[in-house]
């Protein structure tokens, strides 16, 4: 059975639902680990077939140092010390890989009309590694702190099922 990783980070444990709901879908045809980034987990052993990783969306981007302390200003109990996604996917070693990257993020539904993306510069930093990566989704929440909106840990879920359904195919 091919292997998955889900790395999530979340300071209001948002992306941290939804992170357990994509690997739910995962888990119908992988064989799927979910990891918090901040208890620093191990780069993905060989034997990863895809590594899916995911945060929320601070200031267009992925969180960092300054962002995650603001995000405890604002009541956040969470990851706050970090590391976080963007310093994590930092450490992992360059070169060509086997492994596939999917990404996701969770952002404010009332701002979908802004740019930027933790998912999209999470796919980024992946790329620059030397990793492949296949596809990215945003999750939405109502506010700073939440909740998810209606329906989006089944999307969640959804798109983890099609993604192990992504990963029987050939690379492109
Ligand atoms: C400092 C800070 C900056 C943020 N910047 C953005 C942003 O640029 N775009 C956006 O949609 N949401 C932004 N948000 C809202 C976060 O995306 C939201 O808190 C997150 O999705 C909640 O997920 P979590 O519970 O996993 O931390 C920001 C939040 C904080 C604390």
């Amino acid at each position: 059975m091919s292997r998955a990783i889900v790395v999530f980070e979340s300071l209001w444990g948002n992306t941290e639902k939804v992170a357990r709901a994509v690997a739910d879908g995962l888990a119908e045809s992988m064989d799927v680990e979910v990891l918090d980034v901040s208890t620093q987990p191990s780069p993905p052993s060989d034997d990863v077939d895809l590594l899916v990783a995911g945060g929320p969306t601070h200031a267009f981007s992925m969180t960092r140092p300054r962002t995650r302390a603001d995000a405890r200003s604002q009541g956040a109990t969470q990851g706050c010390e970090g590391p976080g996604l963007r310093e994590w996917l930092d450490e992992l070693p360059s070169g060509r890989h086997h492994q596939r990257v999917a990404t996701f993020d969770t952002r404010v539904g009332k701002a979908r009309h802004l740019p930027g993306s933790a998912a999209k510069s999470a796919g980024k930093e992946a790329r620059r590694h030397g990793y492949e990566t296949v596809t990215r989704q945003s999750f939405w929440v109502r506010d700073v702190a939440g909740p998810l909106f209606d329906g989006e840990l089944e999307r969640a879920t959804a798109w983890g099922r099609d993604l192990a359904v992504r990963m029987g195919e050939p690379a492109r």
